[in-house]
């Protein structure tokens, strides 16, 4: 057997305020990836963002982890009246949110700056 061409290997991307903390990558591989399981979550899960009941309509939502921020960006746009924080290591969200989401790039293993 005969092989022909090259096998280039892309490096993988971490981010680099962080590093050593992340087991797994933040690029554009990544990132489709996490959109990818977030769709496939919304079908196994009815198209629910969480599971539970709320007794009324949620103010403050904070994503920890929030990835690309595709959870966040959903929450936001099914509760328009809540303020939606997501919070990540790396900044890997997109720059349009709608107006009541923010992201903040953050190390959630260190103190919270959170208030309720
Ligand atoms: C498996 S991804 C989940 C992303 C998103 N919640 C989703 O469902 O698509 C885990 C995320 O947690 C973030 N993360 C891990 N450790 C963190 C930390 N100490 N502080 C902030 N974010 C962290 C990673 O950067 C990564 O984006």
């Amino acid at each position: 057997m005969r092989i022909c061409g090259t096998v280039s290997q892309t490096p993988l991307k971490f981010p680099s305020n962080h590093p050593g903390i992340l087991l797994s990558p933040n690029d554009e591989a990544e990132r489709d990836h996490l959109n990818f399981y977030h769709a496939v979550q919304m079908e196994i899960w009815d198209k629910q963002l969480f599971l539970g009941s709320l007794t009324e309509k949620p103010h403050r939502v904070l994503d920890c982890g929030t990835g690309t921020g595709i959870w966040a960006l959903d929450m936001a746009h099914q509760s328009p009246s809540a303020e939606v924080i997501g919070v990540d290591l790396s900044s890997i969200q997109q720059t349009w949110v709608y107006p009541n989401v923010r992201f903040e790039i953050d190390d959630l293993d260190q103190e919270w700056i959170f208030t309720t």
